[in-house]
């Protein structure tokens, strides 16, 4: 079965041809990166407009690409939410259009499923796992006891992590997006900054403003006095509380869980200090540990087309009226 999927939850327009839910065949992303990073961050506004230029102009890139053409689609893939409202909206619009136009099957991806679903793309699921999301606009854990079937256990209570990365990294001075500074900046410098750890308590919950508000609080008052922070150090002080407390509640979880799998999911995936970190942990446990390449972590369709048709699969399909969702919870077990 080959899917179209399209993701455009954000500032990526993606599509891509996935086989089976295994196999990516062919992916064409437009990135907005260098649009955005002049404000610091994804401007909702700039996203959208950027993304009606963009939208046909992918598609027929992907078509010419991978060969394929219209007909040889078994049926849409598409992100209806979460993410920003006028970015999705014209992802929905586009696989609505093609599904009417065609006749063939269109379905409905939450963004998050997609990343869960970045590592089939590597090495097929296996039950019952624990997947840990970690990206610009989530920190959840999720038990799945099968495919497509999500349980949400834990989630910040605030800030995303991703959020937190790119917050201390535009205080710091570092350029957007932030996390893969702050990992790089990270290896250089020494634990000497004494920040509060995230929550760290008996939930599986997570809270990352205190940590990021001293952060912040430590680098407006040592600009006041006229001092430098030592940048480096802050990123290494920073990220090895945060990974230390994400660690410690995804090992519980995978014991409380009885799960043997885990998978790292979402934009901070990239993380190579996390990855190392959990790796480490989990060969000590004996769990077998997936994570994507770093292009499937980011934003992109081929993971939109993966979980696709395992949402397929498990009977969920769209009529034409599937309208886009800023917020939405999809943890149904
Ligand atoms: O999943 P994603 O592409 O978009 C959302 O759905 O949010 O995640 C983007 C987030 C950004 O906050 C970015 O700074 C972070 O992922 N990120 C990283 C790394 N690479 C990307 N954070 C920490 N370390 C990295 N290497
Ligand atoms: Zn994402």
């Amino acid at each position: 079965m080959y899917i179209l999927a399209i993701e455009s939850s954000c500032d990526e327009m993606s599509m891509s041809i996935v086989k089976d839910g295994v196999e990516e065949i062919c992916t064409v992303t437009n990135t907005q990166i260098d649009i955005h990073k002049e404000f610091g961050g994804v401007v909702p506004e700039i996203a959208s407009r950027s993304h009606i230029e963009n939208v046909t102009i992918v598609l027929d890139e992907l078509l010419q690409r991978s060969g394929f053409t219209i007909d040889k689609i078994d049926a849409i893939g598409v992100t209806y939410g979460p993410g920003l409202i006028g970015s999705l909206m014209i992802g929905v619009q586009c696989a609505k259009t093609i599904s009417l136009v065609t006749g063939k099957p269109l379905i409905p991806v939450h963004h998050i499923a997609g990343h869960i679903y970045a590592n089939n793309l590597e090495k097929r699921l296996e039950f019952p796992l624990i997947a840990l999301v970690v990206s610009g606009g989530h920190t959840d854990l999720v038990y799945m006891g099968r495919d497509y079937s999500f349980k949400r256990i834990g989630s910040t209570l605030d800030d995303a992590i991703g959020e937190a990365y790119d917050k201390v990294a535009k205080v710091c001075g570092l350029s957007y997006p932030g996390g893969p500074v702050v990992d790089k900046l990270a290896k250089l410098g020494k634990d000497t900054y004494d920040l509060p750890y995230p929550l760290d308590d008996d939930s599986y919950d997570f809270s990352f403003s205190g940590i990021k508000s001293a952060v912040v609080n430590l680098v407006h008052n040592e600009s006041q006095r006229g001092n430098a922070i030592r940048v480096e150090d802050m990123c290494t002080s920073f990220q090895n509380r945060v990974v230390k407390v994400v660690v410690k509640k995804t090992m519980r979880a995978l014991k409380e869980y009885k799960a043997n799998n885990l998978v790292l999911a979402g934009g901070v995936a990239a993380n190579s200090y996390l990855r190392n970190e959990l790796s480490e942990a989990c060969k000590r446990e004996n769990i077998n540990f997936g994570y994507p390449r770093i292009a499937y972590c980011t934003d992109n369709a081929a993971m939109i087309g993966s979980a696709a048709y395992y949402a397929y699969k498990n009977g969920k399909i769209a009529d034409l009226t599937l309208n886009a969702v800023a917020v939405e919870s999809f943890y149904n077990e």
